[in-house]
Formats: structure tokens, C-alpha cells, sequence
């Protein structure tokens, strides 16, 4: 949700910021803009509705000199996506520039006491309002730029990460967060500000990840500062960085969505490994074994997430009920903040997001957390705000997740909930041995099975082929493949615009059978199982009401595969973990439909990667 870039240091400014922005345009892809203090000390802003190649047409004839320099990509949230309401934004002297990721809630009253100041605006957003007022308490207080900043956050009320330039001061950026990622990376000499390390990760591998209420003075001649809002001078702690510039690319795909799909063979390794031993009789998470006390007197697990991490937890929901013994919540983070949700200190909450940015979410876990409960994270992105606000946790290590439809992220959470259950199922007696082996085997297969599902690319791009037309499309599961079928709805929705809806198969009947006739196809979820014979009944509905029906079957099932219109196959695996297969087909079957409609896959309109806003 809007991507920050800053860079300082004896470099030309402008090409690594414009890279930067080009890793960043996931976070949002409205507009985009920059800001350079060039040679002579002059503050050149340029900004840009549209994408960051828009932003590089327009400054082509411009001076783009400077070594010091700011650059943002906006998702809107406080006015249209235009050139004016673009960032950066500058004071009305034209001396100081301001980007911003985030919400300032109190900005009308501050606008307000400005504009009786005599201060104009040119645009709608919140963002203008905290550089004039910046501006402002500079000029009044006579400060320091620092300390002007330092004075204006203490009395915003909102969600920020922010960089800010002054043209009188050519060798420093200050920069803040709240509640907004922001990382620093650390050179010889020079410093890199991004709102994640994949801007940073070619240049440097030394970041420091600014922690909320923290303002760091990022000055090219002066070592790192840090400083909270009441003025305590924090400690730098510097980490390195582990992520690979090769994981950024598209490898000769020719969308990251496509990429990030055909890589979940190697994800899922990558997630089990070290985890699961290589017999496959014994799983150990060393987050669930530190914690094991919480877990194994855990009253409840109440999972909070969004999107497609919510229909993570709710398979995480059938598989802590069923092998587990533990009852289940699934609450949606956005809903969960705002209630008063009933929350007991023995309660177990546990946060899944990929980006471990997404804001509803981080409320959600501090509100869990003043209630007593034990919060557990999982998470993507390493040394997220999530990852790091939480008890503890397990990351997925599936690698950047670019394409802003999550795929790989959803099946390396959904294999870190089943590593979970099953170590809890044991340490409870609940499981016996030869169903925690079938499932822990399971998962060692899986990456082979997976690429057996992949081979059917082709077929399945025909399929989408003949379906390209639908206006709708309902997804059909039970049990745990229900939430695949809500996750496989989803994909289609956000990448080709098309309406799809996810429902229980046998609740169909309860309503949702109304919508079926020939103009509407469903894809069943119809695989081996325990709820076998009852999604064939389902399937036999839609039939008899002149639906045509594709289905996604375990290997050798003829009886459904005859029912059918269009059948994908998927290996034969354990019940529980049949969603990692399941998701599959359906992840290809929304990318093709959107690339035969001529979207933009990667960057689906209306929608960024990471929601740092409410
Ligand atoms: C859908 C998608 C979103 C995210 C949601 C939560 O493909 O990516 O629904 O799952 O915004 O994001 P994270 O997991 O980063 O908290």
C-alpha cells in the first residue's frame, strides 16, 4: 500500500530510486513520483498519474541530477489517483518534500488550523497536510528539520512511514514510521530507505528495520540515528539480509503470478525443510516446541488474518478441530479489532499474512495482546512488523511473493498449519502413528505431486480457453477444500474482474442453486475424501439444472470425471492435505482466464500487495 524509496549517498540518486519504485509497484501503482536536490541545491520534484514507466516518460527531457534523493508509488486512499494528489508532496515554499505510506486521521483539523495560517492547498490528501505542517512548525520553531518532523508526529494521530527532504540540507533524509514498514539499508557512505528490502538488496545486505515511534536521521556523512518520539536515542540493530536478488526476477516468465506458481514445487521444500525429517516420522517446529506449554493448554486457537491468509486459517480451522481436539475460531482481523471479541489470557491467537504488513492484522494481534492472549505469527517476510510484534511464530520461507494474487504464500501456509497440527496432534496423543506418518510422507511428496499437477498447464489453459466468456463462475468444496474453493473464487475475482462466488457444496442447495443455469459454470472440488459421495450428489444437482460443471478429481476417478464437463486430475494424497493439490489447478485456471482477457495479472486494478491501511 504505497511504496517509499530514499537513497543518500555519492551515487546518482535517480536511477536507484526508479529501480527501487519498480520493485515496489506491487505496494501500489496509481501513480508515482520523485523528489531530487540536484548539484545546485535545487529541489526538483516530478510526479506522474499511472505506473512508474509513466513517471520515467515524464522526466525524460527533465534534470534528474542529484545524489540525494526521495520516490514513492501510491495506492490511493485520500483523493483520485492524479498528478496533483501523486507524492511527493512539497510545502508550500517549495523547500521541503514529503512521501507517505499510511492514513493521518486528524488531518482535517489540522489542515484547518493551517489554512486559517494562511497556508493554500493544492491537493486532497492527508499527505500535503503534514508537510505544510512540518513547514509550519520549522518556520515557527526555527528548528531543525529533525525536530520539526519529531514535533509533528508527536501531534498526528494515524498510521505513517514517511521520508522527508529539505533543499537546504542536501546530505540528509529523515525519516519515521508508524504502524508502516520502513527499512534502512547501510553502505559505505551511503544509505538506502525503502518500504521493504527488495529496493535495498542489491546494493547492501547491513539493514536496520525501524521499529513504530522510531525517526531516523539518515545523513551521508554521519552514522545511522535513531531517535523515539520523546527523544530517546534508540540502539541500531543491524541485520543482514538473506533474500536473494534472483527471487526478485521474473525468471522468463512472463508474469511473477505465473513464476511464483510454478515455483510452489520448490516453496513447499524449502518450507518443510529441517523441519520434517527426510523419513518422514517426525516433524519439530522450534516455535511450537519453545511454546509448548501455551500450546498444549490452549483453550482456544483463534486464527485472525485477511484475504486469501483468512481461508489459510480456516484450514487451519478443520485441521486443529479434527486432529487436534482444540476449538477453533477464524476471525477476519478487520472485524475482530472493532468487536470486543471475547479473548482469555489462555487462548491461543495466531496471526497468518504473508507481507506481515497488513494493518487490520497487526491491530488485531495488539488487541490480542492487551487482553493477555498468546500471539503466534505466521508469516512470509522476514523481520516483519508482524513477525516481530508477535510472541512468536514460524515463517513459511516460500521467498518474495511479487504478484500481488497470492499463490505460493497460501500453500506454504496452509503446510506450515498442517506441520503445526500434526506436532500438537502427537505431543496430545490425539494422532496415531501411521496417520502422522501418512500425512508427514504426504507432505515430503509433495513437491513432486505438485509438479505432476503443473504438468497439466496446457490442458488447463484450454479449459480456461473454453470458460474465457463466463460473466460468473461458483466455486464448489467441502471440508477443507471449501476454503480452497473460497480461495480459488478469489483468484479469479481479483486478476480476470470476473464475479466468482466460494460456498459449501451441500449449502448450494440452500440458495445459491437459484444462480445455476448454462450461462453460469462451477468448478467442484471433488476429490477422495470422507464428503466423497455427498459432492457427487452436488454435482448431480448442477446437472440437473443444465450447469456445466469442471472438476478437480483424484487420479483414476472415472465416476466423477464421467459426470463432469472438464476434468483436472490431482495425485491421490492425504485427505487433510488436499488443498495444497486442490489450490493448484484453480491458481492456473484464474491466471489464464486473465491473461485471455488482457489483464494486468501482476498488478490487478484497485488492488496493492500489501494493505497498510484499514
Ligand atoms: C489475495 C491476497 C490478499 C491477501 C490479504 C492479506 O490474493 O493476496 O487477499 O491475502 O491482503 O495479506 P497478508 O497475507 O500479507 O496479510
Amino acid at each position: 500500500m504505497c511504496g517509499i524509496v530514499g537513497y543518500v549517498g555519492s551515487k546518482d540518486a535517480y536511477p536507484i530510486l526508479i529501480k527501487g519504485l519498480h520493485r515496489l509497484e506491487y505496494r501500489g501503482y496509481d501513480s508515482a513520483g520523485i523528489a531530487l536536490i540536484n548539484p545546485a541545491g535545487k529541489l526538483n520534484v516530478y510526479k506522474s498519474k499511472g505506473k512508474v514507466t509513466e513517471l520515467e516518460h515524464f522526466v525524460e527531457d527533465k534534470d534528474i541530477s542529484g545524489t540525494i534523493g526521495i520516490a514513492h508509488t501510491r495506492w490511493a486512499t485520500h483523493g483520485e489517483p492524479n498528478d496533483v494528489n501523486a507524492h511527493p508532496h512539497y510545502s508550500e515554499n517549495g523547500s521541503i518534500a514529503l512521501i507517505h505510506n499510511g492514513i493521518i486521521e486528524n488531518y482535517g483539523v489540522l489542515k484547518a488550523m493551517l489554512a486559517e495560517k494562511g497556508y493554500t492547498f493544492r491537493s486532497e490528501t492527508d499527505t500535503e497536510v503534514l508537510v505544510q505542517f512540518i513547514e509550519y512548525l520549522h518556520t515557527e520553531n526555527r528548528c531543525t528539520l529533525f525536530e520539526a518532523v519529531q514535533a509533528a508526529l508527536n501531534q498526528v494521530i494515524g498510521a505513517y512511514a514517511i521520508a522527508v527532504l529539505d533543499r537546504t540540507n542536501n546530505d540528509e533524509i529523515i525519516a519515521a514510521r508508524k504502524s508502516s514498514p520502513l527499512v534502512v539499508g547501510i553502505g559505505e557512505g551511503e544509505y538506502f530507505l525503502a518500504s521493504d528490502a527488495t529496493p535495498i538488496v542489491e546494493y547492501v545486505k547491513d539493514v536496520v528495520y525501524l521499529n513504530d515511534g522510531e525517526i531516523a536521521v539518515i545523513n551521508r556523512h554521519k552514522p545511522l540515528k535513531v531517535v523515539n518520539l520523546n527523544n530517546i536515542e534508540s540502539k541500531i540493530d543491524i541485520r543482514k539480509l538473506e533474500m536473494n536478488i534472483s527471487e526478485l526476477e521474473k525468471g522468463g516468465y512472463p508474469h511473477f503470478m505465473l513464476k511464483e506458481i510454478f515455483e510452489q514445487p520448490r516453496t513447499i521444500t524449502d518450507c518443510i525443510r529441517g523441519r520434517i525429517n527426510v523419513k518422514g516420522t517426525n516433524v519439530v517446529l522450534s516455535g511450537i516446541l519453545d511454546n509448548k506449554e501455551r500450546f498444549l493448554n490452549a483453550r482456544r486457537i483463534i486464527f485472525v488474518a485477511c484475504g486469501t491468509s483468512w481461508h489459510a486459517g480456516l484450514i487451519g480451522e478443520y485441521l486443529f478441530e479434527d486432529l487436534c481436539g482444540i476449538e477453533v475460531k477464524v476471525e477476519y482481523a478487520s472485524e475482530f479489532r472493532y468487536r470486543n471479541p471475547v479473548i482469555h489470557s489462555d487462548d491461543v491467537v495466531i496471526a497468518i499474512s504473508q507481507s506481515g504488513e497488513t494493518a487490520d492484522t497487526l491491530a488485531a494481534i495488539e488487541l490480542a495482546k492487551s487482553k493477555g492472549a498468546f500471539v503466534y505469527g505466521i508469516c512470509n517476510v522476514v523481520g516483519s512488523s508482524i513477525a516481530r510484534a508477535t510472541h512468536s511464530g514460524t515463517y513459511i520461507h516460500v521467498g518474495p511473493e511479487i504478484g500481488v494474487a497470492s499463490t505460493k504464500a497460501f500453500t506454504g501456509q496452509v503446510t506450515v498449519l498442517v506441520m503445526m497440527a500434526m506436532m500438537l496432534a502427537k505431543m496430545k496423543g490425539l494422532i496415531d502413528e501411521e496417520k502422522y506418518r501418512e500425512v508427514l510422507r504426504g507432505l515430503i511428496a509433495m513437491p513432486d505431486n505438485i509438479k505432476e499437477v503443473l504438468d497439466q498447464h496446457e490442458h488447463i489453459q484450454s479449459v480456461a480457453s473454453i470458460f474465457t466468456y463466463a460473466r460468473n463462475f461458483l466455486y464448489l468444496g467441502r471440508g477443507c477444500n471449501y476454503p480452497t474453493a473460497m480461495e480459488g473464487a478469489l483468484k479469479l475475482k481479483e486478476i480476470s474482474y470476473i464475479h466468482a462466488e466460494g460456498c459449501p457444496a451441500a449449502e448450494m442447495k440452500h440458495g445459491t442453486i437459484a444462480l445455476i443455469d448454462q450461462e453460469m459454470p462451477t468448478i467442484v472440488i471433488a476429490t477422495n475424501g470422507s464428503v466423497y459421495e455427498k459432492t457427487i450428489s452436488n454435482i448431480q444437482e448442477i446437472k440437473a439444472r443444465g450447469g456445466k460443471v469442471i472438476v478437480v478429481v483424484t487420479e483414476g476417478d472415472c465416476i466423477v470425471a464421467e459426470m463432469a464437463d472438464y476434468c483436472i486430475w490431482i495425485p491421490k494424497t492425504a485427505e487433510c492435505i488436499t488443498p495444497l493439490l486442490s489450490s493448484i489447478p484453480l491458481q492456473l485456471f484464474a491466471y489464464y482466464i486473465a491473461v485471455n482477457k488482457g489483464r494486468n495479472v501482476d498488478q490487478p486494478r484497485n488492488l496493492a500487495k500489501s494493505v497498510t491501511v484499514e
